[in-house]
């Protein structure tokens, strides 16, 4: 089986944390029998910005549409550019163009990485974020401006169609795992409309999916539970707002926040989803070889297990996990304590991938 990726490194440290999972993933292709055809991509970047006036040529979209997937480093170079002129330009306008609407991160404990809860228990879940509506949207507006009646409204907006498909991913993922445990973030105590309108249709999804356990929760409540009991949750899925707030939270309880990775997914397929790490171009570190590859490797694990490759994703982590256990100072970054590079820690995890 062959699958078409379009590389888009972006800025900064993207460029070096993208080669080296680029090969934990050509390692990954070889074990399990599979390959990756790759394509380079130089935008969404603000050295094309300089050549070329934007942060992606006019036809961005008819270029990256064929492809099966996008490994995304980071963007952004707030010394050249405003950071909302690179984001708005390049990635924001992938996840708005190719509508995908539903944002996955998840978190686990991470031998040999320090957790700064004191008896964590085995931390294993996904947040399910709704990526399209919501919270964030640009109605509503401001009246009397300037005077002692100024006032400003913001509307929240959630649909039957953008709320129902949120919750059928979050179920069908609930549903494929064993705990088979969902929880739903909702304020409905507090938020009069839409969020009981968020909790009437997890009831009706419910209907649909007799194995899978639901849980709700107001977010408050939530949040308190997340640090005090983490874990007791597996799948937890909240709207835009709500599982923005959810997805810092859980890899900070594990202290593995510069470790995590995020889908930014179309389940229905018609568009390629985006796999990036959570953490951002690091300009600090940019072009010293320190930065710390293992949130896009783990980038590259769920891009794998989004085209089908679980027992090749399942194996990345193992691989992280076994290296980041065994805590060799000469394999680790600095990040982690180490003496070691983003290459040598690469390499430590696709040597591990390999003699497994
Ligand atoms: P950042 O995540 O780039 O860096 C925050 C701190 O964490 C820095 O001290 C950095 O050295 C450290 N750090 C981050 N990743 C690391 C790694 N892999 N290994 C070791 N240390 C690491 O966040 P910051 O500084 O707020 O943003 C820098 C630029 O990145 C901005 O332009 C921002 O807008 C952009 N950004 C882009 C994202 C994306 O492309 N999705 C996400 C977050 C930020
Ligand atoms: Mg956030």
């Amino acid at each position: 089986k062959q699958y078409r990726v379009a590389v888009i490194p972006g800025d900064g440290i993207g460029r070096e944390v993208v080669p080296a999972a680029l090969r934990v993933l050509a390692a990954a292709a070889k074990r399990f029998s599979f390959a990756l055809a790759t394509s380079d991509f130089d935008f969404a970047s603000c050295d094309y910005y300089d050549k070329h006036g934007s942060m992606m040529p006019a036809d961005w979209e008819k270029q990256l549409r064929p492809f099966d997937a996008i490994f995304f480093g980071a963007v952004g170079d707030p010394r050249r550019m405003p950071d909302h002129v690179s984001l708005w330009g390049s990635l924001l306008q992938m996840r708005r163009t190719f509508d995908l609407y539903c944002n996955l991160r998840g978190t686990r404990l991470i031998p040999g990485v320090p957790c700064p809860l004191r008896d964590p228990g085995k931390i294993d879940m996904v947040i399910v974020r709704e990526n399209t509506e919501g919270e964030y949207t640009e109605m509503g507006g401001k009246l009397f401006h300037d005077t002692d009646r100024e006032m400003v409204v913001q509307e929240t907006v959630m649909t039957r169609q953008g709320v129902d498909r949120i919750l059928e991913y979050a179920f069908t993922l609930a549903a494929s795992r064993p705990a088979k445990h969902l929880t739903s973030a909702t304020k409905s105590n507090g938020i009069a409309l839409t969020m009981p309108y968020w909790d009437s249709r997890v009831a009706a999804m419910s209907a649909r999916f007799p194995d899978v356990r639901v849980d709700s929760m107001h977010i408050d409540a939530l949040c308190a539970a997340f640090v005090s009991r983490p874990a007791s949750f597996d799948v937890v899925v909240g709207s835009n707002l709500f599982g923005d707030i959810l997805s810092d939270l859980a890899p900070a309880l594990t202290g593995s926040l510069g470790l995590a990775a995020s889908g930014n997914i179309d389940p229905t397929r018609r568009s390629p989803s985006v796999f990036e790490a959570v953490h951002g171009s690091a300009l600090d570190i940019a072009g010293k070889n320190v930065a710390n590859p293992v949130g896009q490797i783990e980038a590259g694990a769920l891009m794998l297990r989004h085209l089908g490759e679980e027992a090749a994703a399942d194996a990345i982590s193992k691989a992280v996990d076994a290296v980041l256990g065994r805590g060799d100072a000469a394999e680790l970054t600095r990040d982690l304590g180490g003496k070691g590079s983003t290459t040598s820690l690469a390499e430590a995890v696709e040597k591990e991938l390999l003699s497994a």
